[in-house]
């Protein structure tokens, strides 16, 4: 009997051993460990032996099937740990598959002309102060040397806004230009001050290619003792040579700003024809870039400055008009109709 149950077990070890799919192992399991298997079979046979016998057989056959249960639990995760390998391996993600290319956001043209200017003045000692873009009449104009019904005001085309007390009517607008700020940053500091100011301005104005109601300006102003209109030139030049190419040459000439005296418009030569001529400077050789001058003596005494110790410069120049002439595009309107296949080009 004995004999038998080492028959056996050598059977079911040979026969474990090929085994590869828990299917095969259960098959396996019913054969050796079922209700019908021969160690299951064998102690109902005992009766006849004698007791000594029957009690070495019973202990051998527990034995055995101790063994088998635990050899199959061994085997039974040796094939779970197979399986999943071979299912990893079938069904497995390709990462080696290309991943979609991410769509990476790009600074609007008019953000990255904006910050590269700033740089400029910044390299200059200028610092960047920001302001209101809805504004008093007294901010816009009046501080500015641009009283009420005076037809200076015909330079700005102006949005207004209805703002009423009971002391009565307090012209509200939309800025027309930056300069406002020259007189609230004045009027909550003492000199020296160096200071740019850039920001959206807004005119009533029918668009068309070189207009819109919404545009950029940056505002620039320094106020300090001895300053000239030699600094105004010389910090300007800088900046046009810096911003469009160091051979620039520039031209200032005369032009009629109320808050200013002198006030003066200044162009530089064309970089495009390098001032022979072309159909960007209209032909003349010149670039107009921006409106300057010294600050007018008026200005100067509102907000509490001497105009016999302090002097200083101020300029305003256009950014979307700086991007145009840098590029050379023709349509300002582009800036702010979201066209992707405009914007992504910068
Ligand atoms: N504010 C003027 C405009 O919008 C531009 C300007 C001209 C600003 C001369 C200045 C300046 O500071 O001195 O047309």
């Amino acid at each position: 009997m004995i004999a038998k149950l080492d028959e056996l077990r050598a059977k079911a070890l040979s026969e474990l051993d090929s085994i590869d799919t828990s299917g095969g192992l259960e098959a396996w399991r019913i054969r050796y460990l079922g209700r019908k298997s021969a160690l299951t079979e064998i102690p109902r046979g005992l009766a006849t032996l004698p007791l000594d016998e029957k009690r070495a057989t019973g202990a051998a056959a527990n034995e055995l099937r101790a063994f088998l249960e635990k050899t199959l639990t061994l085997k039974e995760e040796v094939i779970r740990e197979a399986e999943i390998a071979r299912s990893i391996e079938q069904g497995r993600l390709d990462i080696t598959l290309p991943g979609r290319p991410a769509n990476l956001g790009r600074l609007h043209p008019t953000t990255q002309m904006l910050r590269h200017i700033c740089d400029i003045f910044m390299a200059m000692g200028f610092e960047v102060v920001e302001g209101p873009d809805v504004e008093w009449d007294y901010y816009n104009f009046e501080a500015l040397n641009i009283p009420q019904d005076h037809p200076a005001r015909d330079m700005w085309d102006t949005l207004w806004m209805d703002f009423e007390t009971e002391d009565g009517r307090h012209p509200m607008l939309l800025r027309t230009h930056t300069s406002p700020m020259q007189i609230r940053v004045m009027e909550a500091r003492r000199p020296p001050v160096r200071v740019i100011v850039p920001g959206k301005v807004y005119r009533y104005e029918a668009t068309d290619a070189t207009h819109e109601a919404m545009f950029y300006q940056i505002e620039g102003f320094a106020i300090d003792r001895n300053i000239t209109l030699a600094d105004l030139k010389g910090t300007l030049f800088e900046f046009a040579k810096r911003l469009f190419g160091k051979e620039r040459k520039a031209r200032f000439r005369c032009d009629y700003f109320p808050f200013v005296e002198p006030g003066v418009e200044m162009a530089i030569d064309c970089f495009l024809c390098n001032g022979t001529g072309c159909q960007l400077c209209s032909g003349s050789g010149w670039i107009e870039i921006l409106g300057a001058g010294m600050v007018h003596p008026d200005v100067l005494r509102r907000v509490n400055y001497d105009p016999d110790v302090y002097t200083g410069f101020a300029f305003g120049l256009g950014l979307e008009r700086m991007l145009m002439l840098k590029y050379g595009i023709d349509d300002i309107r582009l800036f702010y109709s979201n066209d992707l296949r405009f914007l992504r080009q910068f």
